[in-house]
């Protein structure tokens, strides 16, 4: 067995090691044990923190939909089959916290649960409140919550995107969209026909923010008896109005509208000028010859670059970080105008339009009647404005349709999105209490530990075991390298230390080039304190297209370290003209390509 194979062993055992240690400490670490604070019946509707691991255990049951998203084609995909969990929040301050999970990606979830009491609105305050947090944010997906209506769904399983809601609320995004969401099915008093109505979002909310964060945070949702709102993020509030007044479309449709009866009459006229019959031709005005024509006279400016093009590509400019060539094509300079024709000017030159001296005495080119204003113009016609039959006034849009079961009916790209203390009360203090025992510690737990998110022993342990091990890579290496007499195959057998010096600068053709970067990329590596460097040579490297009848040479160059296997090259030292420097692989490169 090779030398470095053992090594790799010896990492590995270190690695494995590591892991196991951790997870058997990992139960018993934990020196505070959170409690999940307990309300009274009168205090809330439901309240759900998640305090078993086992969701369908827990006092509250919950239910899966097993239903598909109900319109006509339904395939396979619309299935409500996305997986959920509760799973412990792993905040290291928190432990026996538990959350729910939406846990797989680009899948339809659907989960409910009925309230301990169903919720009408009938005089006290409503307040939803829930924290929520994106483990690895959000491509495209909702976060927000369905409050069902009353007694629109005997059947949890059923739950689809039709089940009836009177109040939608939470995070939401898709690609660069992000919206805090809060949108209440309006019932018209009239025809009993809901409406949804959206909340106009200020454009000072951070929605995009919570959510990339991957942290928790917590939204809450009042609303008043006298239909006033207001929205907290983080206890913070970021939004109020009123139900009347912010959304759209607005509750109360217009008191008058257009008499759709009512037609323009054939004889309203809406032209403001009309042409001027009486009008006659000039006798002397010529219609063949043009009113304008090239200046004879002029000649093309001394330094008029007739060669140069005047849009040149932008050499300044190179390629954005995140160009993805699959989905944005080929990418190509943006052009500029071409700074050389800033002077004088470039291209075909043409003599600039002079009055065709001609035209003088009348006019040249087709001639028309002049306008003049009409006499008839009546204005512009509108329809008669008419009582709205379908007018109504609804005072107290707060009375909306009972609840009686929340529902997280989302689609999601990113997995791993957690939910927890959901909670619906009539008053904001239970709501603040209970944010203070829940939230407030998980938050504060999220943002003093010391590893970033994502982040746990476990993975802490081999990276540490990985870097160990590399550095005894490093060091048994250079320890053989020492003692050449002991070891079969010397550095100099290899080809890689010991280079010898440039000699010459003559005859050097493509494979004494590529030889030389090889060489180039031992000498450096061993050089040069930064990676980037070395990172920045290996892209020049990359750059040279490999050589006829050179296979595999692309994989030398990627790690000519832990190549000892591989037969050392045959190199002619009289051709050879290595350097040192990094600039000359450079310079040759560019030879290369020219
Ligand atoms: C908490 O850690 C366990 C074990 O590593 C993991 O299975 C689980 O997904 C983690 N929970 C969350 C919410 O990430």
């Amino acid at each position: 067995m090779r030398r470095h194979q053992l090594v790799l062993l010896a990492v590995l055992a270190v690695t494995r090691q590591c892991s196991a240690e951790d997870a058997a400490d990992s139960s018993t670490t934990a020196s505070t044990y959170y409690q999940v604070p307990s309300l009274s019946k009168d205090e809330a509707y439901l309240f759900e923190p998640f305090a078993s691991s086992d969701l369908f255990d827990s006092p509250l049951s919950w239910v899966q939909s097993t239903s598909k998203k109900d319109h006509a084609d339904s395939t396979e995909v619309e299935k409500y089959d996305g997986e959920w969990a509760v799973e412990s929040t792993n905040v290291s301050s928190m432990a026996g916290d538990y959350a729910l999970v939406l846990k797989s990606g680009a899948k339809h979830h659907g989960i409910a649960v009925k309230l301990d009491r169903p919720y009408s609105f009938s005089g006290k305050p409503f307040v939803f409140q829930y924290d929520v947090k994106f483990m690895n944010g959000q491509e495209c997906g909702g976060a927000y919550v369905k409050l069902l209506q009353k007694g629109s769904l005997s059947d949890l399983k059923q739950l689809n995107d039709k089940t009836p809601f009177t109040i939608m609320f939470g995070p939401d995004k898709c690609g660069k969209e992000t919206h805090l969401r809060f949108i209440f099915q309006h019932k018209n008093p009239q025809t009993h026909a809901y409406e949804e109505k959206h909340w106009i979002e200020p454009s000072s909310l951070k929605t995009e923010d919570w959510i990339n964060s991957k942290k928790s945070h917590l939204y809450t949702l009042t609303i008043n008896p006298d239909s006033t709102f207001k929205i907290y993020v983080d206890q913070n509030e970021v939004g109020s109005g009123s139900l009347l007044e912010d959304f759209k479309p607005p509750v109360n449709p217009p008191a008058e509208v257009d008499d759709p009866e009512d037609r323009k009459p054939e004889d309203w006229d809406e032209r403001k000028t009309i042409t001027d019959t009486n009008a006659v031709k000039p006798a002397n005005w010529d219609e063949e010859a043009p009113a304008k024509i090239r200046d004879p006279s002029a000649t093309m400016p001394a330094g008029w670059l007739v060669d140069e093009p005047q849009m040149i590509y932008d050499e300044g400019a190179t390629k954005p970080v995140d160009w993805d060539v699959e989905m944005d094509g080929e990418w190509e300079a943006p052009q500029v105008e071409n700074p050389k024709c800033k002077d004088v000017g470039c291209g075909d030159w043409e003599a600039p339009l002079i009055d065709n001296p001609q035209c003088k005495n009348g006019g040249c080119g087709p001639w028309t009647a002049p306008l003049i204003e009409n006499p008839a113009y009546k204005g512009k016609w509108a329809p008669r404005r008419m009582p709205n039959p379908d007018f109504f006034e609804d005072k107290e849009p707060y009375k909306m349709t009972s609840i009686d079961a929340l529902a997280l009916e989302l689609w999601s790209i990113s997995n791993q999105v957690l939910f927890d203390n959901f909670l619906i009360t009539d008053d904001k203090a239970v709501a603040d209490k209970v944010a203070t025992a829940t939230w407030k510690l998980k938050e504060s737990g999220e943002s003093t530990s010391i590893l970033p998110a994502g982040l746990d022993y476990k993975t802490i342990g081999i990276i540490v075991a990985t870097v160990v091990g590399l550095l005894t890579i490093v060091l048994v290496r250079s320890y053989f390298r020492k003692q050449p007499a002991t070891n079969v195959r010397t550095e100099a057998q290899t080809g890689f230390a010991q280079r010898p010096r440039p000699q010459s600068g003559g005859g050097e053709t493509d494979t004494t080039v590529h030889r030389d970067i090889d060489a180039n990329i031992g000498d450096i590596r061993r050089q040069t304190e930064t990676t980037t460097r070395v990172l920045e040579v290996e892209e020049l490297v990359d750059d040279v297209p490999p050589l006829e009848g050179e296979a595999g040479s692309g994989d030398n160059q990627e790690s000519p370290e832990s190549d000892l296997d591989v037969e050392p090259e045959v190199v002619d030292d009289d051709t050879n003209t290595a350097t040192k420097d990094d600039a000359a692989v450079r310079k040759r490169r560019t030879v290369r390509r020219e």
